[in-house]
């Protein structure tokens, strides 16, 4: 199974009653692992997470921390999701580039694109 084609099936778990807008991530890590996530929403909702943050925690919170790529999908249906890309937000940009270098490979719908290409400059702290 090709990368996009794990962030295809996380999508199909997304819980987006609000936007019915289904995300899905599917991130690799340097030793083989893939984690995967989908966007879940609330009725209050700020408290919604994206997919992409969804798959980077859950690789965070199992020891993994070394990332080689993501694959981002999204879209109210799969037809949608296969072929129009879905840009991660500023918000996942942040939270990958913590982890992952300029250069970290972001696999979109219509091909690859990189972490500096969509956040060519960050939030940093002072030093
Ligand atoms: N969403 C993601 O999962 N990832 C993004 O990078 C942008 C947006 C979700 C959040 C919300 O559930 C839905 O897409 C519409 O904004």
């Amino acid at each position: 199974m090709t990368l996009i084609e794990s962030a295809l099936s996380a999508r199909k778990q997304a819980y987006s009653p609000y936007s019915n807008f289904m995300v899905g991530a599917a991130l690799r890590c340097n030793d083989g692992s893939i984690f995967t996530g989908c966007n879940i929403e609330n009725k209050s909702y700020s408290l919604t997470i994206c997919a992409e943050r969804n798959a980077i925690f859950q690789a965070i919170a199992k020891g993994n921390r070394d990332f080689k790529s993501i694959a981002i999908v999204g879209g109210a249906d799969e037809f949608t999701a296969k072929t129009i890309p879905c840009i991660p937000c500023g918000a996942c940009l942040q939270v990958l580039a913590e982890f992952c270098k300029p250069d970290f490979p972001i696999l979109l719908a219509d091909g690859v694109h990189l972490l500096k290409e969509f956040l060519p400059v960050l939030f940093n702290l002072p030093e």
